[in-house]
């Protein structure tokens, strides 16, 4: 099977894919839709980054393509209905930035309870100015972390090793990780709180839900970071809070509109701030991300190519199978309706196959069913399900009857 990844994804992900067997191809920069259609005949998986855009008709003219890599975390680049619709698969790396993250936040911690950015800034203009005043040690000072998912929970443990004392809020159950504790309410984190750190997802619900009333909540000089989502935030708000002292300082990684393309300006109410860290949406920025992320799509690529699973991908029906060890497998995308799975067993059954696993999966219009059974696996067996009129495709993976 031929791989092509554009964009200069990790070198990790070529060794993976070609220690599965897979013949990769590379090239360093984007198609575009007219190099993507002339390019894509006879390619299994595609790999991309953000600068490529999979069309309907780039997917039209890719008539052997399987599945889709996203080496990246947003998947806006391509039309996932339309991938969806044709059956082919796309998968991305929603977690594989998670350290990075939280990494760039313990900084920010530490940076603006020192009052590094102004101290730099002062030393660039030629003035030294040396004094402990409004300097914070970290050590026994109270971080509330406000979404407590995958980067809350690491920020959580990697804090705690630095002696902070860790109180978090979520709108759902989680677990508290170490010795942090749940907090009741926002209201309440907010008044214990030394250093508020948010980590919410973006869910419309929470389009400026920190605001005024939030910031006024938060403890006097206490210091704020911001390295979830834009649009969570007031910026206006948080600049009067900056400017009246009531905040000591502030850190921000995103904002409601950010510059399009490299070199474009930014224009923010944060600009020209004392102690306001404002860096350009590199917060799962690192090296070590993306090679976390290369071998993460990688991985999903060979598993739905050689196993059929589904897991995580980002349009079709999100299948948990384990990964295939032994017996055959076929893994059946159907369109959605009512009954597909009691016939696929009749049918099953009518071939004498001994089904020895099933999981299944819908989301949409779609459903998706591996059903694991004792090798090998006759052509009859397959023939039997694919002339059903609910098929989208249907593909056999391990030993198979001669
Ligand atoms: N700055 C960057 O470069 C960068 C990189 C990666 C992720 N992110 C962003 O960081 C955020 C967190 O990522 P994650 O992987 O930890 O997400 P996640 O989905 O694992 O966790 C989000 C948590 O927030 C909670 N939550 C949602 N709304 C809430 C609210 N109003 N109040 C309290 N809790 C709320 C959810 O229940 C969940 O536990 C996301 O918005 C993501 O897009 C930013």
């Amino acid at each position: 099977m031929k791989v092509l990844l554009l964009e200069n994804i990790h070198p990790v992900a070529v060794s993976l894919l070609e220690q599965h067997g897979f013949e990769v191809e590379l090239q360093a920069g984007a198609m575009s839709e007219d190099e993507l259609v002339a390019a894509l005949p006879g390619v299994a998986l595609l790999g991309i980054r953000s600068n490529t855009t999979i069309t309907p008709r780039v997917l039209d003219a890719a008539d052997d393509l399987l599945a889709i890599g996203c080496f990246c975390i947003g998947t806006n680049q391509v039309d996932l209905p339309a991938a969806a619709e044709r059956g082919v698969a796309v998968f991305n790396a929603p977690y594989s930035n998670t350290r990075s993250v939280v990494e760039l936040v313990i900084g920010e911690i530490i940076a603006l309870g020192r009052r590094l950015p102004e101290k730099t800034q002062r030393m660039h203009e030629g003035i030294w100015d040396k004094s402990a005043k409004g300097s914070h040690e970290v050590r026994g000072r109270t971080l509330g972390i406000v979404g407590y998912g995958n980067i809350g929970t690491q920020l959580s443990n990697v804090a705690e090793g630095l002696g902070l004392r860790v109180i978090f809020y979520d709108t759902a159950d989680r677990l508290a990780h170490g010795n942090a504790r749940r907090m009741t309410s926002l209201d309440a984190l907010l008044a214990e709180a030394d250093v508020v750190s948010l980590h919410v997802d973006g869910r419309p619900g929470n389009a400026g839900f920190f605001g005024d009333e939030q910031f006024r909540r938060m403890k006097p000089r206490s210091m704020f970071i911001n390295a979830s989502r834009g649009m969570v935030v007031d910026d206006v708000a948080l600049r009067e809070h900056i400017l009246s002292g009531h905040l000591a300082g502030a850190a921000l990684d995103v904002f409601p509109v950010e510059p399009k393309k490299q070199g474009d300006e930014f224009t923010s109410v944060l600009r020209g701030l004392d102690n306001v860290i404002l860096t350009p949406h590199v917060g799962g920025s690192t090296q070590e991300a993306q090679e976390e992320i290369g071998w993460f799509v990688a991985g999903k690529l060979a598993g739905f190519a050689h196993e059929g699973r589904t897991e995580l991908s980002v349009n079709l029906p999100a299948v948990q199978a384990p990964p295939l060890v032994e017996g055959s497998r076929i893994g059946y995308l159907h369109h959605n309706v009512p009954g597909v799975l009691a016939e696929v067993n009749a049918r099953l059954a009518e071939q004498g196959v001994n089904v020895t696993g099933q999981y299944l999966a819908t989301r949409g219009e779609h459903g998706y069913v591996v059903t694991d059974v004792a090798a090998p696996l006759s052509a009859d067996a397959t023939a039997a399900l694919a002339t059903s009129p609910h098929t989208m495709w249907l593909r056999a993976f391990g030993p198979r009857e001669q």
